[in-house]
């Protein structure tokens, strides 16, 4: 599958904790309709912007969301090295969206398919292999 095409949900995607999986359904709309609107016009600085600002605020709520739980469930005391990786990962996100916006107002625009590909790319390898080892804690130490 070429890393620009519309997300298609599915169970895979579950971490089983509920708030988180609520948002990452968000986060694939977004994405989605970002995709979407991206197909449909012509590709402008203005458009970029607005798509990557509303992205990454989600992004970093979302991320607040998922580190705030991992605080709660002590996810340090037992799993400090999946917390320090889940992290990095959350400001390494951050980071490539900040970077491709310091190019939009610099006038190197991304192209649709780079951020497309980036965007669907990190959001599924991160739910995949983050995200849902994060779940599986969460679930253990809510069934205790
Ligand atoms: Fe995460």
């Amino acid at each position: 599958m070429a890393g620009h095409e519309l997300i298609v949900w599915n169970d895979e995607l579950l971490t089983g904790v509920a708030e988180i999986d609520e948002q990452h359904r968000i986060l694939v709309n977004s994405i989605n309709e970002a995709n979407t609107r991206l197909s449909n016009t012509q590709v402008n600085a203005e458009i970029l912007g607005k798509i990557t600002q509303d992205l990454l605020s989600y992004a970093l709520y979302h991320f607040e969301t998922e580190e705030e739980l991992m605080q709660k469930y002590h996810y340090a005391a037992t799993q400090g090295e999946d917390l320090a990786l889940h992290q990095k990962q959350h400001r390494e996100f951050s980071a490539t969206v900040v970077a491709v916006r310091e190019g939009i107002k610099a006038e190197k625009l991304i192209s649709r398919e780079d951020l497309l590909t980036f965007l669907n790319g990190w959001l599924i390898n991160h739910i995949l292999n983050t995200d849902k080892k994060l779940g599986i804690f969460i679930q253990a130490k809510r069934a205790q």
